[in-house]
């Protein structure tokens, strides 16, 4: 009997220094496996009367009980514990302070031609997009600019590889080149469509052509107010019956609601440029406020000479229009009173956060 005691005993203390499943399994192994010392016992008894064998059997048998009762014990604490430890380890610390994620905001020029967009999207224009690597019949050619034209020399315009001596590729000095990009598509579509005139300039019917094209802008220039890279928005209205007027209205009331402010005066000053017939230089004066009784400006504009409509592949003497095109920089400036165009494209947290 007491070398079962001490046998459940020795079982006791080994599972209860088994600190992982593991060892708790290696530890029983020694008592209750093939070769356990239980085992051995039990194959020991074949010597044994059949009485001795009744009683030592079930001495046998009480102490494998408290063996395995103790197994079955130390199985659910080290389980327990297990638990325990990965709940620790999990646990969330409400209490300690949120981390910051920076919050990133639009640029302040982004803001501009959101603006831009919406207000022209309203009064019924699309937003088209163009290729800031452009060739020389888009941004001169095609725009009635001649081969002597100062804005065509080396030290005006960035020119890249890729191109021609004679049609070399550039970065664009103006978003006008997208003048003709976006007519030229508008035009091809509805000739396809009308079947009446498949070739020559178009003089059939067609919807207006109404459109802004936004974008990044490049020349060699550079000071408080001049960038090598700024923001140009273009606008075209092409249609049977489309006057100056047109865009004085269209113009005004854009500046009026870009600003908000309906006091806001507009001056067309006669001006020159090569796609353009008669060509006008819009001021704006603000009625009070820091900037009051300045003309401040901010768009080229005209109709659009009838070279460029032919390049457009409309008839002259059925389509007329008008083109505009003004800065977004120099507005974000007027709107927020910024004094330096460089501060915009620093990239200073400190300053663009708080245009937010
Ligand atoms: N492209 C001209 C420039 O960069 C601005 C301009 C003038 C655009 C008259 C126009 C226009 O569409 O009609 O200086």
């Amino acid at each position: 009997m007491n070398d079962l005691n001490a046998i459940v005993e020795s079982a006791q203390l080994a599972f209860a220094q088994a600190h992982a499943p593991a060892d708790l399994e290696n530890a029983k192994a020694q008592f209750l496996g093939k070769t356990g010392r239980i085992t051995e016992l039990m194959k020991g008894m074949a010597a044994l009367s059949v009485e001795e064998k009744k009683s030592r059997g079930a001495s046998i048998n009480l102490a494998k009980q408290a063996i395995e009762a103790a197994l079955n014990q130390r199985r659910q604490q080290l389980a327990d514990a297990e638990l325990q430890a990965q709940l620790q380890a999990e646990a969330l610390d409400v209490t300690l302070p949120g981390r910051q994620r920076g919050q990133g905001g639009l640029h302040p020029v982004s803001l501009t031609l959101e603006r831009i967009e919406s207000i022209f999207g309203s009064m019924g224009f699309d937003v088209a997009q163009g290729p800031e690597i452009e060739s020389d019949w888009f941004n001169f050619t095609a725009l009635n600019t001649p081969q002597d034209h100062p804005a065509r020399s080396m030290h005006d315009t960035f020119y890249v590889e890729g191109g021609t001596a004679e049609a070399p590729n550039l970065l664009r000095t103006h978003t006008s080149p997208m003048q003709i990009r976006h007519a030229v598509q508008h035009v091809k579509k509805y000739r396809a469509a009308s079947q009446v005139q498949a070739e020559g300039l178009f003089s059939g019917d067609m919807p207006e052509i109404r459109v802004i094209a936004p974008g990044r802008t490049y020349r060699v220039d550079s000071d408080a107010t001049h960038s090598p890279m700024f923001h140009q928005c273009e606008g075209l209205w092409i249609g049977q019956n489309v006057s100056f007027k047109d865009l004085k209205f269209v113009f005004t009331d854009f500046c009026r609601t870009f600003f908000e402010n309906n006091d806001l005066v507009l001056r067309f000053r006669p001006s020159f440029f090569p796609f353009t017939e008669p060509s006008a230089e819009i001021d704006i004066q603000f009625p009070s406020g820091p900037l009051a009784g300045r003309w401040l400006e901010v768009a080229g504009s005209g109709q659009v000479h009838p070279n460029v409509i032919r390049n457009m592949g409309l008839d002259p003497e059925k389509y007329i229009g008008f083109a505009f095109g003004m800065g977004p920089d120099r507005l974000t400036m007027l709107r927020y009173g910024v004094n330096d165009l460089r501060l915009f494209f620093d990239g200073d947290i400190r300053f663009l956060s708080q245009f937010q």
